[in-house]
C-alpha cells in the first residue's frame, strides 16, 4: 500500500514539475480545410532529455502520434528551455477531440481539442491583450465562458516587448489556466503588433518570441531575414530567437487561413512593411484572388485603415490597400492597436495622395448610408472593426459620449470598457457582438450576402 502511495505521490509531482508552459493548441502549417483535420500541440520545458508522447483518442482507443519534436531557446533572462511541438493527425473536422501528453510513460496532461469547422462557427478576436492586468484576466474568462471554436488576436499579443519571459508571465498562465483552459481547447491565432517586433531595434534579446512561440500558418510572403518588410532582427543579440523560430522568422508574420465560410487573410503591418511594394502586394492580390470562391473574407492586421480615437490617428499607413481590397470583396477587416472598441459604416476609399508614414493619408470615401446591421444587412463596402480593448489601458475614454469627437463613418465607439469581438458565422450571415468582461452587449451587427 505505502508503495502504491509512493507511486501515486511521484506521478503527481511529476505531472506538476513536467512543464514551464503547459500544452496549448496551433493551428500549425495548415491553411486549408482537409477532410482529417490536424492540429499543432506546443509545450515548454525545461531544458533536459525526456519521454514525450502525444495520444489522441480515436475511435479504436488511444493512437500514438508522431513523436515531438523541440527547438531549444537560450535567451535570458529565462535559462534555456525546450520548446515541444507535435502534430495531432487523423482528426474528425469540428469536433471535441480528447488528447493526452505522457513523460516517461505517466500520462502528466490531458484534454480536448476542438478542430476546425466545416460551416458555422464561432470566432472570437480582440487585441492589445497580455499586459498582466486584471481586465487582461477578465477577458480571457469571459472569453472561455463564450465557448469559441478558435480565438484570433489582433498584434500587441504581450507587453511590453513581445518577449519569451513575458510570455511566460503575462501570456501563457492566463489563457492557458486550470481557472482558464482555453488555450488547450481551441486554437489561438495572432498576428504580431508593433509591441511584438524590436520597433526601435531594442535591445532585449528573447524579443520576437512570436515567432518561436506560436504556430500557424507559413503561406505569407516568403520574406528571408534582413530582406525589407521583414521583421527586423539585430545582429549580435536577437540570434537566440531566430534559431528557435526555425522557418517561422520571418516569414510567419503575415498567413492566409481557412475556417468555415471565410478566408481569413493576415498582414504584418508594423512599420517596416511597405504594402504597397511589388512583393507583398502580388503575395496578397494572389492571395484574395483565389479566396473567390470564399463566402466570406476578413482581413486582419495590427494597424487599422480607419478610426476616430485621437490616440495613433496618424497611423493610417494601411490605408492605401482599401481599394484592392474592396476589389476583392472583403466584407471586415479586423485590427486593434487602438485600445478600444470602434465600428465604422461599410466604406469605400479612394487615397488622393500617398505620403510618408506616420502621416495622415486623404481621400474620398463612399459611405453606404443604408447599411444599419439589423434591417439593412447587405453592405455595400468594408466594415472596419477596432478591437484593441482585451486587457491593456484604454485610450481615449471621454470619445464615447462625444460623438462630434467621432469620424463622420463611425458608427459605434466603446472606449471605457474592455471588450471583445464575437463573430457567429453561418453559410450567408455573420453575426458581430462586441461584448464586454461581463457578457454584456455593446454592440451588435449582422451581415448578410
Ligand atoms: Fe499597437
Amino acid at each position: 500500500m505505502r508503495i502504491l502511495w509512493i507511486f501515486l505521490f511521484t506521478a503527481f509531482l511529476q505531472a506538476q514539475d513536467a512543464f514551464l508552459v503547459k500544452p496549448y493548441l496551433q493551428l500549425g502549417n495548415a491553411p486549408k480545410a482537409a477532410a482529417r483535420e490536424r492540429l499543432e500541440l506546443m509545450w515548454h520545458t525545461e531544458d533536459r532529455d525526456a519521454a514525450w508522447a502525444v495520444e489522441v483518442r480515436a475511435a479504436r482507443g488511444w493512437t500514438a502520434q508522431a513523436a515531438p519534436a523541440y527547438r531549444r531557446l537560450d535567451a535570458p533572462p529565462l535559462p534555456a528551455h525546450r520548446i515541444y511541438r507535435a502534430s495531432l493527425r487523423d482528426l474528425a473536422p469540428g469536433a471535441r477531440t480528447p488528447y493526452r501528453v505522457k513523460l516517461n510513460g505517466t500520462v502528466v496532461f490531458e484534454a480536448e481539442a476542438r478542430t476546425r469547422r466545416r460551416g458555422s462557427h464561432r470566432m472570437i478576436v480582440f487585441g492589445d491583450a497580455a499586459d498582466g492586468s486584471k481586465e487582461q484576466a477578465a477577458i480571457a474568462k469571459a472569453v472561455a465562458a463564450q465557448q469559441p471554436d478558435a480565438v484570433f488576436i489582433t498584434g500587441d499579443l504581450v507587453y511590453p516587448r513581445g518577449r519569451a519571459s513575458e510570455y511566460r508571465t503575462r501570456f501563457f498562465p492566463v489563457y492557458n489556466s486550470e481557472a482558464t483552459p482555453l488555450m488547450r481547447s481551441v486554437p489561438f491565432l495572432g498576428v504580431p503588433g508593433n509591441h511584438d517586433v524590436p520597433w526601435d531595434l531594442q535591445r532585449w534579446p528573447d524579443t520576437l518570441a512570436y515567432f518561436a512561440c506560436w504556430s500557424l500558418p507559413l503561406n505569407g510572403p516568403a520574406l528571408k531575414p534582413g530582406e525589407p518588410n521583414a521583421a527586423p532582427a539585430v545582429a549580435g543579440v536577437h540570434e537566440a530567437m531566430v534559431a528557435a523560430s526555425g522557418p517561422a522568422y520571418p516569414r510567419m508574420a503575415s498567413y492566409s487561413f481557412d475556417y468555415g465560410k471565410v478566408h481569413w487573410t493576415v498582414l504584418d503591418s508594423n512599420i517596416y512593411t511597405d504594402w504597397g511594394s511589388p512583393a507583398l502586394r502580388a503575395w496578397l492580390e494572389a492571395d484574395l484572388k483565389a479566396a473567390r470562391g470564399a463566402e466570406w473574407r476578413i482581413v486582419a492586421l495590427h494597424h487599422p485603415l480607419f478610426q476616430s480615437s485621437r490616440s495613433h490617428m496618424d497611423d493610417q499607413w494601411m490605408r492605401p490597400l482599401s481599394p484592392l481590397l474592396e476589389q476583392y470583396g472583403v466584407d471586415l477587416v479586423l485590427a486593434g492597436h487602438v485600445h478600444n472598441y470602434q465600428r465604422t459604416a461599410p466604406l469605400r476609399f479612394k487615397p488622393a495622395k500617398v505620403g510618408p508614414r506616420g502621416k495622415p493619408v486623404a481621400g474620398t470615401f463612399i459611405v453606404d448610408e443604408t447599411f444599419d446591421g439589423k434591417t439593412a444587412t447587405r453592405a455595400k463596402g468594408i466594415l472596419h472593426i477596432v478591437t484593441g480593448a482585451g486587457g491593456a489601458e484604454l485610450y481615449d475614454p471621454w470619445q464615447t459620449d462625444a460623438r462630434a469627437s467621432w469620424q463622420p463613418w463611425t458608427r459605434a465607439f466603446v472606449s471605457d470598457k474592455h471588450s471583445f469581438t464575437v463573430l457567429d458565422v453561418e453559410a450567408k450571415s455573420l453575426k458581430l457582438r462586441q461584448l464586454d468582461a461581463e457578457g454584456r452587449e455593446l454592440d451588435a451587427v449582422t451581415l448578410t450576402k
